[in-house]
């Protein structure tokens, strides 16, 4: 049997794929629009292919003895989705809807599915669980929560069974350096300041400087992108031993870090100082996102093992040995 990873060559999806590929046999389903081929293991076997294409899903279900779908291949960046809500809505939703038809079709019944923080929009806590009211405020978390009620109305149905996981700021790279975080364009902090450091960006903007926290900086919740992939892998075995189905889980640290402060850190790890501009809030930016992510601690036995600086670290040293990402 093996898993079928949608979107592997992708950032999360290629460092969940590295993890994966050691206990199981990985076919990834990659356009490679956002993903790059040099991010695939060698030992995946690789179908460049569309998500809403059916004869290519068919192909893949039939040709392989696929047991459960790991689903990564979005867009995701939260401005582009307020841009371009249809380009959000036919890719997140409309070609997942396809892969979940043609998974019921082929008698597909385990899906893992990315979902994201930005489901839960502007929260009214400082620290989000999974009962916190979901109300997103732009278009990709709107696609996202869209799917996962989809999920929720095919599994009493079918012989389907899922698991959703929200993400928070996923950050850092690979420890062996041999992949990490490649966007094109790059908007998100911690790639941008190292690429600063490292002379590649005249300087940071820090978006919004008013906002009511301790500095006036947003405060964001960064998970290393290997304790994501690792939830991953706890999620599909949780399906197949039947201590999960049907849950949603939240995946941070539990611990909020400002953006002046994540300059800082930076700023430790690369031994530079950083040039600082501060600018307009951002659009659709809320002031704090921190994640509680008791309950699958609780139930999967899921615990970050990187801080912070460990993820810096990690990103640094990837970041140092590709010339522009
Ligand atoms: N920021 C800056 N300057 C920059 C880039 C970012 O000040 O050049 C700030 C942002 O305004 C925000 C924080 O740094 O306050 C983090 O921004 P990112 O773009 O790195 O990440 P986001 O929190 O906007 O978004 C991430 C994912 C989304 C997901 C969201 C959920 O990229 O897909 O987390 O919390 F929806």
């Amino acid at each position: 049997m093996s898993i079928l990873v949608c979107g592997g060559a992708g950032y999360i999806g290629s460092h969940t794929v590295k993890e994966l590929i050691e206990k199981y046999e990985v076919v990834v389903l990659d356009n490679l629009s956002t993903g790059y081929s040099f991010l695939l293991d060698d030992r995946v076997n690789f179908v460049n292919g569309d998500l809403g294409d059916e004869a290519v899903l068919d192909r893949v279900f039939t040709e392989n003895q696929i047991d459960a779908v790991f689903h990564f291949a979005a867009n995701s960046l939260v401005g582009e989705s307020v841009q371009n809500p249809l380009k959000y809505y036919g890719n997140n939703v409309q070609a997942t809807i396809t892969l979940l038809k043609k998974m019921v079709e082929h008698g597909v019944g385990k899906f893992i599915f990315s979902s994201t923080a930005a489901t839960y929009g502007i929260p009214d806590t400082n620290l989000i669980t999974e009962e916190t009211a979901t109300n997103p405020i732009n278009p990709y978390g709107h696609s996202k929560l869209v799917i996962e009620q989809i999920l929720a109305s095919i599994a009493p149905v079918h012989d389907f069974q899922y698991i959703v996981l929200r993400y928070f700021n996923a950050a850092g790279a690979h420890v062996s350096g041999e992949i990490g975080e490649s966007h094109d364009p790059e908007t998100h902090l911690i790639p941008i300041i190292l690429q600063h450091l490292l002379g590649q960006r005249e300087k940071i903007s820090v978006f919004g400087s008013d906002y009511e926290t301790n500095d006036g900086t947003c405060v964001r919740d960064y998970i290393h992108v290997t304790d994501l992939a690792n939830a991953h892998i706890l999620a599909y075995e949780g399906l197949v031993d039947g201590t999960a189905s049907n849950e949603i889980y939240n995946l941070g640290n539990g611990a909020g870090y400002s953006v002046k402060e994540v300059i800082e850190v930076c700023e430790q790890i690369a031994g530079k100082s950083a040039v600082i501009e501060y600018a307009d809030r951002r659009a659709g930016d809320p002031a704090v996102l921190v994640a509680s992510s008791a309950k699958i601690e609780k139930e999967l036995g899921w615990k970050p093992q990187f801080k912070l600086d460990e993820i810096v670290d990690t990103a640094w040293k990837w970041h140092e040995r590709i010339p522009m990402s």
